[in-house]
């Protein structure tokens, strides 16, 4: 088999589409060798002290595992001086991060998760690491929150990588999914799929089901329907995966199809769902309607939302597009 690294495929997709400027390009090469230094400190584990958590909280007012931090640290450093981007934003940081005097600015923003599903850090579960790309507005010249606030739709690239029994990194720029597989020994990234698509139906659903009684009617109303198998209104038996990191749940339906789920309930009225859009539902729902698939709050497109603020929360459904569908028809019922 012929070996084609992300360097080769993302030459070869800029003479194709001429979608993916050098700069950009740039940038993608460096978030993905941040990834693969993160994979490096995950995989080390007790033996490298990166386990267990701080005694700080992020904004979110989530208490920060050692690996969140270190993961953001390895992110914002990597990124900082490469000369393409303008600042850099993430659920670890209260606010953006402006790249130093010292570097030249770029023009490109970039946001992240810098690790994805924290709470299986330490019981050596999959996780991930998420981001999302956003140009700069024109003529922007110190920036600032408000320049982030972009719909998703604006996205330039997006992607994720997953810490698991293999690392890979899942990327979009706009002309389909693919994944490439960190091998280890060469420390590359080789494309191991091309074109992933999202089987349009599915069987399987993801959702934290101990949240039942918080639930919304609508949602309340899909997961009963599901779960009465093949003799309720939906004829068929649906099986159900919770892995309580979105990147490793969305990565099994990119792969195999399925419909992932975070509603808003009544936990917290104030705050609609847990997952944050600019970092987890953008990003993810850029990656998985370029794989055919579809993203919704429950209400409209979760790539047409116009963000209000940096850590906006949002709930989401998103995977198997008749899914997808069957859900938000629900909410507007
Ligand atoms: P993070 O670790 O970046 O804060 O994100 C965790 C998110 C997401 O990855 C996952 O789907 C969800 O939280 C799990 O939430 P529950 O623990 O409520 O199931
Ligand atoms: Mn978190
Ligand atoms: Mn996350
Ligand atoms: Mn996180």
């Amino acid at each position: 088999m012929k070996r084609i690294s992300l360097t080769q495929y993302l030459v070869e997709e800029q003479r194709k589409h001429n979608s993916i400027p050098a700069e950009l390009r740039l940038l993608i090469e460096v978030v993905a060798r941040s990834c693969k230094t993160i994979s490096h400190s995950v995989g080390k584990g007790a033996l490298g002290d990166v386990l267990g958590a701080l005694e700080t909280e992020n904004v979110q007012g989530e208490v920060q595992k050692k690996l969140d931090v270190i993961s953001n640290e390895i992110l914002l450093e990597a990124n900082e001086w490469g000369g393409h981007l303008a600042a850099m934003a993430s659920e670890e940081m209260e606010t953006i991060h402006r790249i130093p005097n010292r570097y030249p600015m770029g023009e490109y923003l970039l946001v992240f998760d810098p690790l994805d599903g924290s709470s299986n850090i330490d019981v050596n579960v999959s996780i991930g690491t998420i981001f999302s790309v956003l140009k700069a507005p024109e003529g922007m010249k110190d920036p600032s929150e408000q320049d982030f606030l972009q719909p998703g739709s604006k996205q330039v690239a997006a992607g994720y990588a997953v810490y698991g029994p293999q690392t890979q990194l899942v990327l979009t720029t706009g002309n389909g999914v693919n994944c490439f597989t960190l091998d280890r020994e060469m420390g590359s990234w080789v494309l191991t799929q091309r074109g992933m698509q999202i089987p349009a139906a599915t069987k399987e659903f993801a959702i934290n089901m101990s949240n039942s009684r918080h639930w919304h009617a609508p949602v309340t109303r899909y997961i009963d329907e599901l779960l009465a198998g093949d003799t309720g209104p939906r004829g068929k038996n649906f099986n159900m995966r919770w892995i309580a990191s979105m990147v490793a749940d969305v990565h099994r339906i990119l792969n195999r199809g399925g419909v992932f789920m975070y509603p808003a309930d009544s936990r917290d009225p104030s705050q609609p769902g847990k997952l944050r859009l600019m970092y987890e539902a953008n990003p993810m729902a850029f990656i998985v309607e370029q794989a055919g698939g579809a993203a919704t709050d429950g209400k409209q497109r979760i790539l047409d939302i116009q963000p209000a603020k940096l850590h906006q929360r949002v709930p989401v459904f998103l995977g198997s597009r008749d899914e997808v569908a069957v859900v938000t028809g629900y909410h507007a019922e």
